[in-house]
């Protein structure tokens, strides 16, 4: 049986929010629509619309309310910016940029920055050879200073965790820290399994706000394990990918 991937950001996001203890983790999330948009932004004053079916941050908008200024809705995507005296006004538009794909609308978080540069995580969790689920690795992406998104393939830098949690961590609390975050990882891959039985891995983008609380963005099922090529450490990723040989990532495929 091959591997499954599950494509769906919302089919991913509907998994986290049925579990109780994993639903607080996950910024709230609805179907983009007219009314959602509006409510949401007078809630947050910052959202994220990204398509459902999206990869490599392609498509994704971040939403701005700034209820005292001249031209309070601001929104960016790529590094193009559009602000707008109106909510009419932005929303004509964003359904110009947003084109008929189907999109989420998300709670915006606001990321810790390093050197100036909005960064979060990902956490890899692999099925092991022993057939258990295990947090393999953890990376942080530093977001290119003039785009809204972390991607690698969007210009973003990878770096190891420790380096970016300095600035808001001692080492002794970085450490236990990400531990919580691999225990976390751990379950979300324990409970995904059971709505996806044919996962072998996943990466979550996880991201950290100002009170170091983590919030789920996504899950990737499927992941890049080749991010962790670009740790200092080389044993990270010899261990990923030896995990993923042990499950059949790169078998050859007939043809
Ligand atoms: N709710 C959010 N709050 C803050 N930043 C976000 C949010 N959602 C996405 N981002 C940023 O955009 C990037 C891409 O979004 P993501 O949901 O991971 O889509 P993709 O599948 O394209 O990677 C994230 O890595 C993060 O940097
Ligand atoms: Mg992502």
């Amino acid at each position: 049986m091959p591997i499954q991937r599950v494509r769906s950001k919302w089919a991913k996001t509907d998994v986290l929010l049925a579990d109780p203890l994993l639903k607080e983790y996950v910024p709230k999330t609805r179907i983009f629509k007219r009314a959602t948009v509006e409510q949401m932004l007078q809630q947050y004053e910052m959202i994220y619309v990204k398509p459902i079916y999206g990869t490599f941050g392609n498509g994704v908008i971040r939403i701005e309310k700034n209820s005292g200024a001249a031209r309070p809705y601001f929104f960016q995507s790529g590094e193009h910016k559009y602000s707008f005296a109106t909510f009419d006004a932005m929303y004509l538009k964003l359904l110009q940029i947003k084109k008929k794909k189907a999109y989420l609308c998300q709670q915006g978080i606001h990321l810790l920055e390093y050197s100036g540069r909005r960064y979060d995580l990902r956490v890899m969790v692999q099925k092991n050879p022993r057939l258990h689920w295990e947090a393999t690795g953890m990376i942080g992406r530093l977001g290119h200073p003039r785009k809204i998104i972390t991607n690698y393939h969007a210009g973003g830098t990878p770096m190891p965790v420790t380096k970016l949690l300095k600035d808001s961590l001692s080492p002794q609390h970085t450490e236990s820290y990400q531990s919580k975050l691999r225990d976390l990882g751990v379950n979300i891959a324990k409970t995904m399994e059971v709505k996806f039985p044919r996962i072998k891995e996943i990466g979550i983008d996880v991201a950290v706000d100002r009170n170091l609380k983590p919030w789920i963005l996504e899950v990737n099922t499927l992941p890049d394990p080749f991010l962790f090529k670009k740790l200092p450490d080389r044993t990270i990723f010899r261990r990923i990918y030896s995990y993923a040989i042990a499950y059949g990532r790169f078998r050859k495929r007939k043809r």
